[in-house]
């Protein structure tokens, strides 16, 4: 005679298999027992790090993602899913396995997130029209700042001039920001130094240009973030190691920022 409970079993195993349980809900792509490809998830709209020219993703972190890959021996894919988005996929871990797109390692961050070792040096700069009478990040209270929302940026002015400060612009990217800033709408945008120079450089036309506040902006670094407790870190740091010290990255930076890194910072 059968037990009940072997039946109960035999239902529960069928049912489990049709339900497709049980299969990771990773979202790494695999064909048959093929390597798996792993997803990494940007918000191209902060050039010179990660923006799209003419319909793909270009940038250093774009260039710097690729020579990590490859000298992990990971096969991935890019997407662009936009920054608010990209936190939530990267915490859950289903649609992207890791995210790269100049994001600042910080505390906070790290309560939900891994990162990867540091591949970059930054800090904040403030974006104003060439006449405008602001000289450093003090002058700033009482006027209307625009900041792409979740940034450090956010951050950085929300320590300046208070959390609940309503001349706090917050927009869904740096992009938009800046489109604010020339029609007017806000008097200044914060935002990283580099992605400010970018803007400035390739557009003289608008007239903008940049101030920086040592004082008032600390330094961060910008790290791959992945979910908490990746198994994907440990060799992707490994491999940011290797393409820093093989002179790789010197190569990436040089093509994006025209001079030689200061990798000493990275390093120590
Ligand atoms: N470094 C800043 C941060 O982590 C801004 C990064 C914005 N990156 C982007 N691709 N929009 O908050």
């Amino acid at each position: 005679m059968i037990k009940k409970g072997v039946i109960v079993a035999v239902f529960f195993s069928l049912f489990m298999a049709l339900a497709g349980c049980g299969k990771s809900a990773e979202p790494t792509s695999s064909a048959g027992d093929a390597k798996k490809k792993v997803i990494v998830g940007t918000d191209a709209s902060f050039a010179p790090f990660e923006y799209m020219d003419k319909g793909k993703i270009v940038g250093f972190d774009v260039d710097l993602l690729d020579a990590v890959m490859k000298e992990a021996g990971l096969d991935y894919d890019l997407k662009n899913i936009g920054w608010d988005p990209l936190f939530a996929a990267v915490q859950q871990g289903k649609e992207v396995n890791l995210a790269i797109s100049g994001i600042t390692i910080n505390d906070d961050r790290k309560q939900t997130y891994d990162f990867s070792v540091p591949y970059f040096e930054s800090t904040h700069m403030i974006l104003v029209k060439e006449d405008s009478p602001i000289k450093n990040a003090l002058d700033l209270k009482g006027k209307v700042v625009g900041v792409q929302n979740g940034t450090t940026g956010q951050a950085a002015v929300e320590k300046l001039l208070g959390k609940e400060n309503k001349n706090i612009k917050k927009f869904e990217n740096t992009v938009v920001a800046i489109m604010d800033l020339l029609n007017g709408g806000v008097e200044a945008v914060v935002t990283d130094n580099a992605v400010a120079n970018e803007y400035v450089k390739n557009n003289p036309d608008k007239k903008l240009k940049t101030i920086e506040d040592p004082t008032n902006f600390e330094s961060e670094f910008y790290g791959l973030m992945f979910p908490k407790g990746s198994e994907l870190k440990p060799k992707i740091d490994e491999a940011i190691k290797k393409v820093i010290d093989s002179g790789k990255y010197a190569e990436i930076y040089k093509k994006w920022f025209g001079h030689e890194p200061n990798v000493d910072n990275l390093t120590k």
